[in-house]
Formats: C-alpha cells, sequence, structure tokens
C-alpha cells in the first residue's frame, strides 16, 4: 500500500533567481505540519512508500520541467503538477483565491464569480487527478488537502473507486447562507467533488456543521449529527484540529543560535514590552482592525510611549489578487500614518517588516514577544498562535474569537476583532501581567499542545480513514 497527499502547494516552491532555480519552504502551516509529520504518517498507514502531489510554485518552462520533476522526485517524494500562467492565474489568483476563499472565509462582498475560471478550475483538478491515477494502486490511501483540490475526489472515484479518500478542509467552512451566495453549477459541483471522499475532516465543530447543514439544505439528503448518507453510502465527517510540532518550538529557546539572537533582539527593543503581530498578507487576518487596535491604545495609555514596540510582521501572499494589493496599501499608509503620529527622534511605536521569516528569525521574536495579538476576522486555525504558546510559555497571547485556535487556546485573553476599545484594554490589561502569572495561565494550554501536536492530528485522521469502508461507486447528484 502507498500514500498518496496531495495539496495545491508541495513543501517546497521553485524561486527564479538569475537563470537558475532554487527551491524555498512553502508558507502555510499546511505543508509545514504536514513535512513535520511523514515519519507519523507512514509508520500508522504501514505504507510501503508515499508520494507528495503538487505544484512547485512558479510557472516552470517546459525546458526545465524535466529537470525539476526529477530533482523533487528524488529529493521528496514529490510529484510535480505543472501549471501554466493562464492557469495560475484563473486557477490559483482566480478561482481558489477570489472565489472560494473570501466565501469560505464569510467576505461574500470581495468574492468574484467568473466562469472561465471555474472551468479552469475543473480542469485543474483533473490534471491532478491524472497525475494521482497514474500512480495509484487499489490498496492505496489518498490524502487530498484543501479548498483548491475539492474536485478531486469524484475524479478518482470515477476512475479508482477501491481507493481510500480523506480529504480535510483547511479554511473554515462557511454558513449556509454565504455558501449558497455561489452560483447553482458551482456550489453544487463543489459539494458533488467533496462528497465522493470516504471521510472529510475539518478544524472545528461549527465548520463541519455548516457543511452538513449546507449539503442537507442543497440536496435534501439524510444524515445524523456526523455522517452523510447517499444511495446507501455513508460519507463520515469529523473534528481534528490541526497543530504544530510542538518539541521543535517548546525547545528552540534551547538552541545556541536561537539564544544569542534573543539576547541581540533584547538590545536592540531597548527592553521595551514587546507586542508581536505575525500574519500571511490577507484581508481575513484584520490586520487593518489590529492597527486601529493600536493607534487607540497609544491614545488611551500615554504611559506607554517609549516603553513598547510593536513588531508587525507581514508575509507577502498572492500577489496580484486585487484585494491583497489593496489590503497591502491601506496597511502601508495606516502604520505611516500610527508612526508618524506617534514617533519621537527615539522612539517609532511600529516596526514594519513585510517578508518571509525563516525559523531562526520566527522564533527569537517569538520569544522576545511579550505579547501575540492576533485579529483575525475569520481564520481556519490560526497556527502562529499555538506556535507563539510553545515557544514562549511566558508570553501573553491575545486571540481573536474568530479564529479556530480559540476553540482550543481557551486561557488565551480571547478578543473580537471589531471591538477596537476592547482590544486596547485587554493589550494594557495582558502587558500588566508579570511573566510568572503569565507561565500560570499558559500552563493549561501548554499541556494541551504537548499531547495535541502534528502527530496526533495526523494519527487521529488516518486512523478513521483506514477505518472507512471506500465506496465501490462514485455518486452524481442532482
Ligand atoms: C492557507 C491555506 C493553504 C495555503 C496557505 C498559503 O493556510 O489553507 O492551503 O497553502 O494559506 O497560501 P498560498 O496561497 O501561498 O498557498
Amino acid at each position: 500500500m502507498k500514500l498518496i497527499i496531495a495539496s495545491n502547494r508541495l513543501p517546497v516552491y521553485a524561486v527564479k533567481e538569475g537563470d537558475s532555480l532554487i527551491f524555498k519552504q512553502s508558507p502555510g502551516g499546511l505543508v509545514q505540519g504536514l513535512s513535520a509529520s511523514i515519519g507519523t504518517i507512514l509508520e500508522i498507514t504501514e505504507s510501503k512508500d508515499y508520494f507528495w502531489i503538487g505544484w512547485p510554485g512558479e510557472t516552470i518552462e517546459e525546458v526545465n520541467q524535466e529537470r525539476v520533476y526529477e530533482y523533487l522526485l528524488k529529493t521528496l517524494n514529490a510529484i510535480p503538477v505543472f501549471l501554466s500562467k493562464e492557469e495560475m492565474e484563473k486557477f490559483y489568483l482566480g478561482f481558489c483565491n477570489s472565489t472560494l476563499w473570501p466565501i469560505f472565509h464569510s467576505f461574500p462582498s470581495f468574492a468574484k464569480f467568473k466562469r472561465d475560471e471555474f472551468e479552469r478550475y475543473i480542469e485543474v483538478n483533473k490534471k491532478f487527478a491524472e497525475t494521482a491515477l497514474k500512480i495509484l494502486d487499489d490498496d492505496d490511501l489518498l490524502w487530498i488537502h484543501d479548498y483548491h483540490l475539492m474536485l478531486l475526489p469524484s475524479f478518482i472515484k470515477k476512475e479508482k473507486p477501491n481507493v481510500l479518500v480523506g480529504f480535510f478542509l483547511h479554511i473554515p467552512f462557511p454558513p449556509y447562507e454565504i455558501f449558497k451566495l455561489m452560483p447553482k453549477n458551482m456550489r453544487e459541483t463543489i459539494l458533488e467533488g467533496v462528497l465522493n471522499a470516504d471521510l472529510i475532516g475539518f478544524h472545528t465543530y461549527q465548520y463541519q456543521q455548516n457543511f452538513i447543514k449546507t449539503v442537507r439544505s442543497i440536496f435534501s439528503i439524510e444524515h445524523d449529527i456526523k455522517n452523510i448518507y447517499i444511495d446507501g453510502r455513508r460519507i463520515r465527517t469529523d473534528v481534528f484540529p490541526i497543530s504544530i510540532d510542538f518539541d521543535k518550538y517548546n525547545k528552540a529557546e534551547e538552541l545556541p543560535e536561537i539564544k544569542k539572537r534573543v539576547a541581540e533582539l533584547k538590545n536592540l527593543s531597548h527592553n521595551s514590552k514587546v507586542v508581536l503581530s505575525i500574519d500571511r498578507l490577507d484581508y481575513s487576518k484584520g490586520i487593518v482592525n489590529r492597527l486601529f487596535a493600536v493607534e487607540r491604545f497609544l491614545e488611551k495609555y500615554p504611559e506607554f510611549h517609549k516603553n513598547v514596540l510593536f513588531i508587525v510582521v507581514v508575509v507577502p501572499s498572492r500577489i496580484g489578487v486585487e484585494k491583497y494589493n489593496e489590503t497591502k496599501e491601506y496597511i502601508d499608509s495606516l502604520i505611516g500614518k500610527i508612526n508618524g503620529r506617534f514617533s519621537t527622534i527615539d522612539w517609532s511605536p511600529i516596526q514594519y517588516l513585510f517578508k518571509n521569516l525563516p525559523f531562526e528569525e520566527l522564533v527569537p521574536l517569538y520569544i522576545l514577544g511579550d505579547a501575540l495579538l492576533v485579529t483575525s476576522l475569520a481564520d481556519g486555525m490560526n497556527l502562529v498562535s499555538k506556535e507563539y504558546i510553545a515557544a514562549n510559555p511566558k508570553g501573553a497571547l491575545i486571540l481573536s474569537e474568530l479564529t479556530g485556535a480559540a476553540e482550543d487556546l481557551r486561557r488565551a485573553f480571547i478578543i473580537n476583532p471589531n471591538d477596537i476599545e476592547g482590544i486596547a484594554d485587554t493589550l494594557k490589561e495582558a502587558l500588566s501581567l508579570s511573566k510568572d502569572e503569565l507561565f500560570e495561565r499558559n500552563k493549561i494550554m501548554v499541556e494541551y499542545l504537548k499531547k495535541n501536536d502534528i502527530k496526533k492530528w495526523t494519527t487521529s485522521f488516518l486512523e478513521e480513514l483506514s477505518q472507512c469502508t471506500p465506496t465501490k461507486k462514485p455518486i452524481y447528484l442532482d
């Protein structure tokens, strides 16, 4: 038996540097979490082998494709699916990130519904299916990830009904009233696609129930709290909150290079209180709301002037999607405005970095940060909050109640990202606690993360999938 993982991104992505291509670690919790648990995956599925199918992140010219294919296969057991420039625009920037992403994150006014982009989405899903079908045998297990590949279960089951297919959604599933805003052919094709999986996983109970309610409302089929019944077939759904490689973050503080960097940073921040935030550039992360709260905090609590530093790290993402470009411009202008308003010759409240940070740079910031401020307006899980608590059990986690993580990290300072005044006050409260008080407060979350790490997530999903009986025929709904 083999295990095949399919996700839009591979664990690495290609970047052009002059005439050569180099590979860097891909952004996002999905690939990082999965990469960390490959060993466990192989153990629990008793797989002899595994392959990872995905996009290598750049338009790779045809002359280089064979070389890239061989390199990825040899070094990572990865099989690249090459996308043309047009596919990248219509599939990735288009239907995935200008239709599905805003709808699933409940930003319907940001969504475009373009038929040609949807057609490209179908075609790219077929392309992934063709790649998978070349290597899939009947007794293999296929684990499909995220909103980019929601039609893949159908295309696989049509050809290989005996393959066990698991699907995991890494983003929220929206309430039916929002999902329904998608045109009929789009919403029905997508649901039919996913329902061909044998097990469908979500981060939270809320997303799972939104999905079941949506399926019931659109197709009037039978269901109970976890299962959907169609044509005598049972499709299981369940909740598997994704997590992190706990030990990697928790033990990082002991590494000499990390220690050294933390000391350097402490010096640079002049021992001010540091409030950190790290997100991919995305309107769903509520970065603008956060900046309003920072401004309000500085207005309301002048005693913190010169004694606090907000480090705002924004990781470039989906450049080319209009709403992302607009969000970036808005963030830039707000930071300029706040710094202009409150800075003195020897102090600026916000230090802004627009870049991807490697582990060796990121973890020292977690350790330095007296608080982490997460203000997402919608967020499937938010792994940054889990990484922070693991790396810095003496830090204050201020966490939006609209993240999946708020379900797991209940001793965080829970805020609502639209309550600007409330965030400013919570910041004050969190920064007033001593490290010992915070350590006590965080204990239960640290224990939770230790027990519920990325390996637990992988194991729970795959064990449940192995107990499923594969569908013998694909389902078509009308
Ligand atoms: C989210 C999605 C992932 C995605 C990641 C990075 O976490 O759930 O599927 O890979 O964002 O986004 P990108 O568009 O760069 O792949």
